[in-house]
């Protein structure tokens, strides 16, 4: 993936030919003082095979190669055990940009995922209910392996399992029946709808047997009663309208949409199946896996009444897909207060003796709280998206009047900006993390934001509209690579030619946040270079370098924005 960690392993393999070039090149380290080199090779860890001591092999190895290093790099030295590998500047600039351009906007992808299919459950939000925080970042998360995989290679699959069943809906149909108004719903949506139901939990308290109705209407959906389906239909309808709009905002695209009611039917058979493994036990009327010797609680498969439940519906939807999409691996992103359900039923797939049980990967992430002041929207303890969302675009159009107010399309780059604030937020850190949200870090184009990401791509737009405009180069010329040798120039360099391995971490980690927190390492070594270096300088050759650079380096930010879900505006 590195063309000059391969270069190192080869050249070292050829010294010592008792390690293999793959096993040397996993080796490599990035010495922590740039001073010391570009790489290094820890030789402690080749002294066993070898039977020397580190200095010694390190010692050896530098002057073997002190005459003819690999291929890329200019010197070779031992360190106190280390042997470390500087590049040449000029072959990093020339090989850097060379692949950037040869890529054209797909610099990082790869094949390695082809001929496998993953499925990535994601966002899943649940009818009649707010769309909240936490939901959004299952759909960041997502959204952004999604890409990832895809960019990979893989075929992925992305299923939004929208939470569209379940005795609340008989809650629901009482209350709308008894103090609902159509047009009310139809205009108000999912909050009215959530008003009603939380109605419905107020006048239940002192009319107890409310509860007993919203069973018998939960009965008759569950029987097909066409009423009682009809209104559910509709409940859905209204709530997929609200999400459609904050899929539309944040550019989230599934391939389907099947909620958990599509898994009734087969729920039965599922129930069927445990019983004939013979692994379903009766517990006061409920059926349920044991999983004691797993140090669980037992998972439960069908209520005394007879309803099907969460671990049920997932069970199903697990045996739906392996069958339909034949999947190398079943993502689910979820909040980690879920940990338990996943793990359990997951446990009960091993049981039922499936063997692909080792493909579901649970992927769970922190909570997000908000700080500040900003959220009026509180309604206990849901926070309307669609409204955070467009008071973030909202904000932002109010920066560029104040920044940029003559911007052509503001409209549409307060969005892409807005709700890249708060996309990047996030995947800012690793997804385990509890996030907090405040306008004000979001926001800041300092930072280390989305916005900050976006506000460096189109400032290295705008160099490069300059220099076409005053001397009719852009960027994409021949130039000479030894003019990119200062330090900020190298450094650039480097990050971008550590992106590729950053996708592919990412992916193995399954964790967007080290492509978002490398954006952040190339934007700043990006504004480094920029302040460090005028770039539409008059010498001819040294603008062309440079612009080469500039242009390669926007083209990797706007590749990476795009694999975590932002937009790249050209001006801002
Ligand atoms: N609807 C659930 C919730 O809001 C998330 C569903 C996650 N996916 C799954 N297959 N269980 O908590």
């Amino acid at each position: 993936m590195n063309p000059f960690k391969t270069n190192i392993a080869e050249a070292v393999h050829a010294l010592v030919d008792a390690v293999p070039a793959g096993k040397l090149e996993a080796l490599l380290e990035v010495p922590p003082n740039p001073a010391m080199g570009d790489y290094s090779m820890p030789c402690f860890k080749l002294s066993k095979v070898l039977r020397k001591a580190p200095a010694a092999i390190a010692g050896e190895l530098a002057a073997a190669l002190a005459d003819k290093p690999p291929a890329g790099f200019s010197r070779v030295e031992a360190v106190n055990g280390y042997l470390n590998f500087r590049l040449d500047p000029a072959a990093l600039a020339e090989t850097v940009i060379r692949s950037v351009r040869e890529a054209g906007g797909r610099y990082g992808a790869s094949g390695v995922g082809e001929g496998k299919t993953v499925v990535i459950d994601y966002s899943s939000p649940n009818i009649a209910k707010p769309f909240h925080v936490g939901h959004l970042r299952s759909t960041v998360i997502g959204q952004a392996l999604a890409n990832i995989h895809r960019f990979l290679g893989f075929r992925v699959i992305g299923v939004n399992h929208l939470g569209d069943w379940g005795t609340q809906f008989g809650k629901q149909i009482v209350a709308y029946k008894k103090w609902g108004d159509r047009d009310e719903v139809e205009k108000l949506g999912v909050r009215e709808l959530v008003r009603l139901y939380v109605k419905f939990h107020q006048e239940a308290e002192a009319h107890p047997e409310l509860e007993d109705e919203a069973r018998a209407e939960f009965v008759k959906l569950e029987r097909g009663d066409p009423e009682a389906k009809r209104l559910w239909q509709w409940f859905v309808d209204i709530s997929l309208r609200q999400f459609n709009k904050i899929y539309d905002l944040l550019g989230v695209r599934f391939d389907y949409h099947l909620g958990e009611s599509f898994y009734i039917d087969r729920s039965r058979d599922v129930v069927k199946e445990l019983q004939d493994k013979g692994l379903l036990a009766e517990d006061e009327g409920a059926l349920i896996v044991r999983l004691d010797e797993w140090n669980m609680p037992p998972a439960l498969i069908i209520k005394k009444d007879g309803a099907t439940l969460y671990h049920t519906r997932d069970i199903a939807a697990a045996l739906y897909r392996k069958e339909t999409y034949r999947f190398d691996k079943c993502i689910y992103v979820t909040d980690y207060a879920q940990n338990l359900h996943f793990a359990q039923w997951f446990k009960v797939i091993e049981l039922m003796g499936y063997d692909w049980a080792g493909q579901l990967v649970h992927v769970p992430f922190g909570r997000v709280s908000l700080e500040g002041e900003g959220f009026s929207t509180r309604k206990g303890n849901a926070v309307w998206l669609e409204d955070v969302l467009e008071q973030a675009i909202e904000k932002t159009l109010a920066i560029i009047n104040e920044k940029n107010p003559g911007l052509e399309n503001k409209e549409e780059v307060a969005r892409q900006v807005g709700v890249g604030a708060v996309i990047f937020n996030d995947l800012s850190a690793s997804r385990i993390k509890d996030v907090v949200f405040s306008w004000e870090t979001a926001l800041n184009f300092d930072g280390e934001t989305g916005p900050y990401v976006q506000y460096t791509h189109a400032r290295a737009c705008s160099v490069l509209r300059r220099a076409a405009e005053t001397f009719g180069d852009g960027g994409d010329g021949g130039f000479d690579p030894a003019l990119l040798a200062e330090e900020e120039a190298r450094a650039l360099l480097k990050d971008m030619l550590a992106f590729p391995e950053k996708v592919h971490q990412a992916m193995e980690k399954l964790e967007p946040s080290i492509v978002s927190r490398h954006l952040i390492d190339l934007a700043q070594s990006f504004n480094r270079f920029y302040h460090e270096h005028p770039i539409v300088v008059e010498d001819d050759a040294l603008r062309k370098a440079r612009l080469a650079l500039v242009s390669a380096a926007a083209s990797v930010l706007k590749t990476g924005l795009a694999l975590i879900g932002l937009a790249a505006p050209e001006k801002i």
